[in-house]
């Protein structure tokens, strides 16, 4: 596939910068809010392949994006495996049955994602054929703690304090459970790369309330776990991987050994730094609130200063870049600020 985006994961010379936004499908747009309506729910969108496809394919028709992710979301897998899911509005996911003990865990069915998820394999196959032909398709999965973090808490924490007592006082029993999510998450990437998707992401999007060392025990053991099953499953597979540890940029010579092409960055670490401390493709960074609040000028100057910093500490080259968020966007985000954004990246990084 002749693909931008592809190319510079690969480490490829590249001509300008590529760019995608995470959640880049989502309530900032009023043609998603629509196709939401019409699917009667969020969790509905996300089971409703022709809809899902859809609202993967509404960023890409609009603006001038060099991917695409597929339309889903990470809390799928804890729903397929046993647990029950709902979103209610204003107050984010929430499951009715969390974890509380080893019994609990035992019960959680091991993922078949072809038969658990096959509505989302049955996505991933419409985008490969509805895709224009050099826009590449993101797989995704949640990391298996962060997905253990909704699983023990119940929904969305402000203190983890449930899963941390685990982690403190029960760190046996959570690692039986991270590893049982580890293999499911790794089966059902395997079953996304089987179908087709040209890039994985892994979202550990909770790693950043850890210490240090807690971190290393708790998250990144597992992602090296889901990687390593991966490979081990697919020896010849080529897909190249991304993983995103939100508020990771102080372990980032911990991530860097990791057996993945390109590491997210989040908004609160310079590219500069982060270059000079991991030889893999970054991906990163803008503040996503500069999108809702911020007028054009403002918006050029961050791109700006994201390229001369990632630049400075890379030979004066764009190579093994690909601009992002440093999180989601957010329902506030202007489209138009969107489109700003992009053809800016575009043309500036070009002209360097
Ligand atoms: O990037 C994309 O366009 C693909 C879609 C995508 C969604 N969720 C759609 C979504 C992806 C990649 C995700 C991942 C996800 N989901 C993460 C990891 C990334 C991150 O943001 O850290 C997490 C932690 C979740 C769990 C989740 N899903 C939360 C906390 C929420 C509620 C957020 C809120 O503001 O209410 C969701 C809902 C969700 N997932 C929405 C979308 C578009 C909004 C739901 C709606 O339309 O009402």
């Amino acid at each position: 596939m002749d693909s931008i985006f592809l190319q510079t994961i690969n480490g490829q010379n590249n001509n300008y910068t590529p760019i995608w936004l995470m959640r880049q499908a989502g309530r900032y747009l009023p043609e998603y809010r629509k196709t939401r309506e019409k699917a009667g729910s969020f969790l509905k969108l996300c089971k409703n392949p022709e809809l899902a496809t859809e609202v993967t394919l509404q960023p890409i028709r609009r603006f001038n994006l060099d991917a695409s992710i597929m339309f889903s979301d990470i809390l799928v897998v804890p729903e397929a495996m046993g647990m029950h899911l709902y979103f209610s509005e204003g107050e984010g996911p929430k499951f009715t049955n969390p974890i509380t003990n080893t019994i609990d865990i035992d019960m959680l069915k091991p993922l078949e994602p072809e038969i658990d998820l096959g509505y989302v394999i049955e996505i991933i196959k419409n985008l490969k054929e509805e895709l224009p032909k050099h826009i590449p398709l993101i797989g995704f999965s949640g990391s298996p703690w962060t997905l253990a973090c909704y699983m023990l808490e119940g929904g969305s924490s402000k203190n983890y304090e449930k899963i941390k007592l685990w982690v403190y006082s029960n760190p046996h029993a959570l690692h039986q459970l991270l590893d049982k999510v580890a293999t499911s998450v790794a089966d059902y990437l395997i079953a996304q790369i089987k179908a087709g998707v040209d890039t994985i992401m892994l979202f550990d999007s909770w790693g950043g309330v850890l210490s240090e060392d807690k971190f290393l025990e708790f998250s990144y053991q597992y992602l090296a776990k889901v990687l390593q099953r991966i490979k081990l499953v697919l020896p010849n597979h080529d897909i190249p991987s991304i993983i995103f540890t939100k508020g990771g940029g102080s372990w980032l010579e911990h991530l860097g050994n990791l057996e993945c092409s390109a590491l997210g960055i989040d908004w609160t670490i310079n590219l500069a730094k982060a270059r000079s401390q991991t030889n893999k493709v970054l991906q990163g960074n803008l503040d996503p609130v500069i999108l809702s609040v911020a007028d054009h000028s403002t918006i050029a100057k961050e791109v700006s200063r994201i390229l001369d910093d990632y630049k400075r500490a890379n030979n004066g080259s764009i190579k093994g870049h690909i601009f992002n968020l440093g999180h989601g966007i957010l329902p506030t985000a202007k489209p138009d600020n969107v489109a700003f954004l992009i053809d800016t990246l575009h043309q500036l990084s070009q002209n360097s």
